[in-house]
């Protein structure tokens, strides 16, 4: 039997020490090893596991990202957790679920001393332009004869330190680590604790409420509306316009230069410029 993992261990603990109700209903698996967190937690999910349930790695073998790319995840350099969700709602209606978790990141991250952060959309924090974070989403099945039935698996990675060797050259220019925008390693028991109440809060308010409030919370921390962008379809299409606002399913709207607009579900975003032609200005609730 493998040792337990020392993030995972360090979260249980300090979420344990809080004294937030909901910590008595998550369980966390920490491992030192798996090859993705999502995986463990489907596997988790077909055996039966409870909702919350929550795995967290040192290090990920084949972690992945949006879109299908890799997820470099190294021992001990990230946050990498994964959460098994048993909505009561149609899965439908969980559509913004990454965005909110990205809000819930956000407010996480910022309680820590990570001041500055903004989300691109649909889920990316970033920091100076440069990635902290990313969240990965999963609905396994219902098609495939071994999908758990009806769950969602949400999978978020935040990287903590620099790893050793540097970020893969691939990202190395467009990563960051909490550790470079706080100037000190984090208290990762406390990060990951406070991460999963406000993925807790979040998730409850979006199956009780939909995402209207959450929406206004989402677009009180981007930069990117008002803001020429590309937006780059799964398939490779691209279409440019200005970013105007993301609408009650979290889809991204986009006002072409003919003044039409459409609404993204899937794409990767570049901005085109910094300075906005058109401002669009939303009502900030909070400075988190
Ligand atoms: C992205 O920005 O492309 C999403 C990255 C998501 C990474 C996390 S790390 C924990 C979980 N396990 C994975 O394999 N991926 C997610």
């Amino acid at each position: 039997m493998s040792q337990p993992g020392r993030i995972g261990t360090l979260v249980a603990a300090s979420l344990a020490a809080s004294s937030a109700p909901e910590a008595a209903l998550m369980r966390i698996s920490a491992l030192s090893e798996t090859s993705s967190t999502n995986d463990s937690c489907r596997e988790m999910a077909l055996a039966g596991a409870p909702e919350w349930t929550v795995v967290i790695a040192d290090v990920q073998s084949k972690g992945r990202g949006r879109l299908g790319r890799e997820w470099s995840s190294p021992a001990g350099c990230g946050l990498w957790c994964s959460v098994l969700l048993r909505p009561a709602v149609p899965l439908a209606r969980l559509g913004p679920l990454a965005l909110v978790i990205a809000v819930g990141a956000h407010q996480a991250l910022t309680a820590v001393g990570a001041a500055g952060l903004e989300i691109k959309w649909p889920n990316d924090l970033l920091w100076r332009g440069r990635k902290l974070a990313g969240i990965l989403t999963e609905t396994p099945g219902p098609g495939a004869a071994d999908a758990p039935p009806r769950c969602a698996i949400a999978g978020i990675g935040i990287n903590l330190r620099v790893p050793p060797l540097g970020f893969p050259e691939s990202i190395a220019g467009n990563a960051v680590a909490l550790e470079e925008i706080t100037g000190e390693f984090p208290d990762v028991g406390r990060l990951g604790a406070l991460l999963l109440q406000q993925l807790y809060a979040g998730y409850h308010q979006l199956q009780r409420e939909g995402f209207g409030g959450l929406r206004e919370q989402w677009l009180a921390r981007t930069k990117m509306m008002g803001l020429t962008v590309t937006a780059t379809s799964p398939g490779g299409d691209t279409l440019g316009g200005i970013a105007e606002t993301i609408d009650l399913d979290g889809q991204l709207v986009l006002r072409l230069e003919s003044g039409a607009t459409v609404t993204v579900a899937a794409a990767d975003v570049t901005l085109r410029q910094t300075q906005a032609t058109h401002p669009v200005t939303h009502r900030v609730r909070d400075g988190g």
